[in-house]
C-alpha cells in the first residue's frame, strides 16, 4: 500500500502521463481522456491521482498538498518551485520557440514587445541575448499577440506547429526542448522514501524501454 498523492498537469500530458502511470501496474477503471473527472483512485497500489491545470502541479508539490508530480519542463522553468525532479519522463515533447511574421523578424538593436504565457523564460533569454525587451504576460491563445498588434514576436511551446501555421506565422528560434517531468515534495521523500522510489524505478524503466 502506497498511499501516494501525483498531481498531475491536465492537458497535453495527462492522457500519456496516466498511461505511464496504467504500465507501471496502476489501475484507474474510471479514467477516460474525455471525463471531466478530476481525482482517480488505484486501488491495487493505493495512489490517488488528482488532474490540475499544469502551473499548479509545483504548487502542490512545493506545498505538500501533493506528494509528487508530473509536469512540463517549461513550467518548473518558469516557476523554479522548490521540488526535486527525478525523471525526465520523455513525453509533452515539444519546443520552447520565439515565433512571429516570417517577413516580420524583429530588429534584435531596438526594444523589441513580446507576448507570452512565460516571462521569466523570456526576460532571461533576451537579457542573456542583451536585447532589450517590453514584455506581456498572456494566459492563452498567445499566437493572437503580433496578430493583433500587440506584440512584435511570441515566445511559446510549438509541438506539432500546427497552431503557429494555421495563425500565419513561423518559427524564428528555437530555444530548448521541452519534455515532461516527475517531481517530488521534498519532505514527502524522506517520508514516502520507498513508496516514491517504486514509482521512479517504474517510470525510469519504461522510459529506459520507449528510449
Ligand atoms: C499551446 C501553445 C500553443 C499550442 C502549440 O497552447 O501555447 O498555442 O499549444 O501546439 P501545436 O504546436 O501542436 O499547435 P494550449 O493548447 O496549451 O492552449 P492555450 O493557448 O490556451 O494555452
Amino acid at each position: 500500500m502506497k498511499n501516494l498523492n501525483i498531481a498531475l498537469a491536465k492537458g497535453r500530458v495527462a492522457s500519456a502521463a496516466m498511461k505511464l502511470l496504467i504500465d507501471c501496474g496502476c489501475e484507474f477503471p474510471d479514467y477516460s481522456k474525455e471525463s471531466r473527472k478530476l481525482i482517480f483512485h488505484d486501488k491495487k497500489n493505493n495512489i490517488k491521482v488528482t488532474l490540475v491545470k499544469s502551473p499548479d502541479v509545483p504548487v502542490y508539490v512545493e506545498k505538500g498538498a501533493a506528494d509528487a508530480g508530473i509536469v512540463g519542463k517549461d513550467i518548473l522553468l518558469e516557476d523554479k518551485a522548490d521540488v526535486y525532479e527525478l525523471v525526465n519522463l520523455n513525453i509533452g515533447k515539444c519546443d520552447m520557440c520565439v515565433a512571429g511574421f516570417a517577413d516580420k523578424k524583429p530588429d534584435y538593436s531596438k526594444k523589441i514587445t513580446v507576448g507570452t504565457k512565460y516571462p521569466h523564460i523570456t526576460r532571461d533569454y533576451f537579457n542573456k541575448l542583451g536585447v532589450l525587451t517590453d514584455i506581456i504576460k498572456l494566459n492563452g491563445s498567445v499566437e493572437l499577440a503580433p496578430i493583433i498588434g500587440l506584440s512584435d514576436i511570441i515566445v511559446d511551446i510549438v509541438e506539432s506547429g500546427k497552431t503557429l501555421e494555421e495563425n500565419g506565422l513561423v518559427v524564428h528560434e528555437k530555444m530548448f526542448p521541452i519534455s515532461a517531468r516527475f517531481i517530488a515534495n521534498k519532505v514527502s521523500l524522506k517520508t514516502k522514501f520507498e513508496e516514491i522510489q517504486w514509482v521512479i524505478d517504474s517510470l525510469g524503466s519504461l522510459v529506459e524501454r520507449d528510449e
